[in-house]
């Protein structure tokens, strides 16, 4: 079941993290991840508007798969399993969401920097994880070398991902898809510029189709 969800990622190519000013934004931001050709929208619990976002998505942007982001806490995880997320992504690697998930039979993706990390998933049995921050960890470097030691690893880098360098990221063989906030252009998300965030969408795209 998960391995579906992750092979979709895995086509899509791109990851969009969206963390929300308002409720109301969240179906017409979402719309426009579609339109982009990005259906999918990692929610992020930075915002008090995660959760009825992630609803209204859900009920009304059907063709945009929601995972949630920035879980840091159990409850977070089951809030959005309850408010229409398919998975899970953590800016760290945090044991007991990854055990919930696991029992739950739920997508997680957690959070890894260093290979002690990264080994804490594998030991869990994980094969795909976030990189993250991955520009000021080492970037493209770093994953060639991890891909060493670890080379039934495959990562989410995120964190300073960008137009500039998505080609490098994605061209990787142990990177399954990039995520970040460039295909959500935070000046195009204030002005409510809803096409400028489809046309970030469309580039982004553009970079990592196959
Ligand atoms: C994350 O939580 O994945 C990152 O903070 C995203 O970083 P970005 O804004 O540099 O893409």
């Amino acid at each position: 079941k998960n391995d579906q969800e992750l092979h979709y990622l895995e086509q899509l190519g791109v990851v969009p993290l969206v963390t929300l000013h308002s409720v109301e934004e969240a179906v017409p931001l979402a719309q426009a991840l579609e339109r982009g050709g990005v259906p999918v929208a990692e929610v992020t619990f930075r915002s008090p508007y995660a959760i009825e976002g992630m609803k209204r998505i859900r009920d009304e942007v059907p063709g945009v798969t929601l995972v949630a982001g920035t879980v840091h806490t159990v409850e977070q995880a089951k809030a959005s399993i309850e408010a229409g997320c398919k998975g899970l992504v953590t800016p760290a690697f945090t044991e007991a969401i990854v055990d919930y998930a696991l029992e739950n039979d739920i997508l997680i993706l957690p959070g890894t920097a260093v290979p002690s990390d990264v080994d804490k998933a594998y030991q869990k049995g994980l094969r795909y994880v976030k990189f993250f921050p991955a520009e000021a960890y080492g970037g493209v470097k770093t994953l060639k070398a991890l891909n060493g030691p670890f080379a039934e690893m495959k990562f989410l880098p995120t964190g300073g991902v960008s137009l500039k360098n998505a080609a490098d990221y994605i061209a990787l063989k142990n990177v399954f898809a990039i995520g970040g906030s460039f295909p959500v252009p935070s000046a195009a998300q204030k002005a409510h510029d809803w096409d400028a965030v489809a046309q970030a969408c469309k580039d982004a795209r553009a970079i990592v189709e196959p």
